[in-house]
């Protein structure tokens, strides 16, 4: 089982309760389906993702990322049973959507960034690192049920 510090819990409970959902969430997919195209496979029900312009107004992606960000909202409530916590999600994407989970990383990297540029100077090391753990435990449980 992962350990939290209770430095650690806050700085997470302080991140997400500052986080503007709608700002974050939408520049954090669209970066994703933007640096690593091949991403975009599998949103092709969600209409034009032509080029960069066309991801960056497309209101099913936006929304999309909003969706995402609450999916993590879970993790932030649950940080002590995350695995349990990410079971249904996991199956989802592994057998319903058939998402390759090495790009739970990489879009945990963009949000990583979105977040860095929002925050900067206030995102420090220490915070990035505690920022970073929990991503890595959420990719990770999203990771549990492919087989
Ligand atoms: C759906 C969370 C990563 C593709 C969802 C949903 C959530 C979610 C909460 C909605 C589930 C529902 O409707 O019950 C997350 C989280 C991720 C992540 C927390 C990682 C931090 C990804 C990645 C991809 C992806 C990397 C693809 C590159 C999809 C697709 C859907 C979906 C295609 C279904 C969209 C639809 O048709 O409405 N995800 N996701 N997800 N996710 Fe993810």
């Amino acid at each position: 089982m992962v350990e939290w510090t209770d430095q650690e819990r806050s700085i997470i409970n302080n991140i997400f309760s500052t986080l503007d959902y709608e700002d974050v969430g939408s520049k954090s997919l669209i970066r994703c389906l933007i640096v690593y195209p091949w991403t975009q496979r599998y949103f092709a029900g969600f209409g034009n993702l032509y080029n960069a312009e066309a991801i960056k107004n497309n209101p099913n992606i936006a929304k999309h990322g909003v969706t995402v960000l609450h999916g993590l909202d879970r993790a932030v409530k649950n940080m002590d049973n995350i695995k349990e916590t990410y079971k249904d999600l996991s199956e989802l994407h592994s057998e319903k959507l058939h998402v390759d989970p090495d790009n739970f990383k990489l879009l945990s990297d963009c949000l990583t960034i979105v977040i860095a540029t929002k925050m900067g100077s206030k995102f420090t090391p220490e915070i990035q690192a505690t920022f970073q753990k929990f991503l890595a435990v959420v990719v990770s449980a999203l990771g549990r049920q492919y087989h």
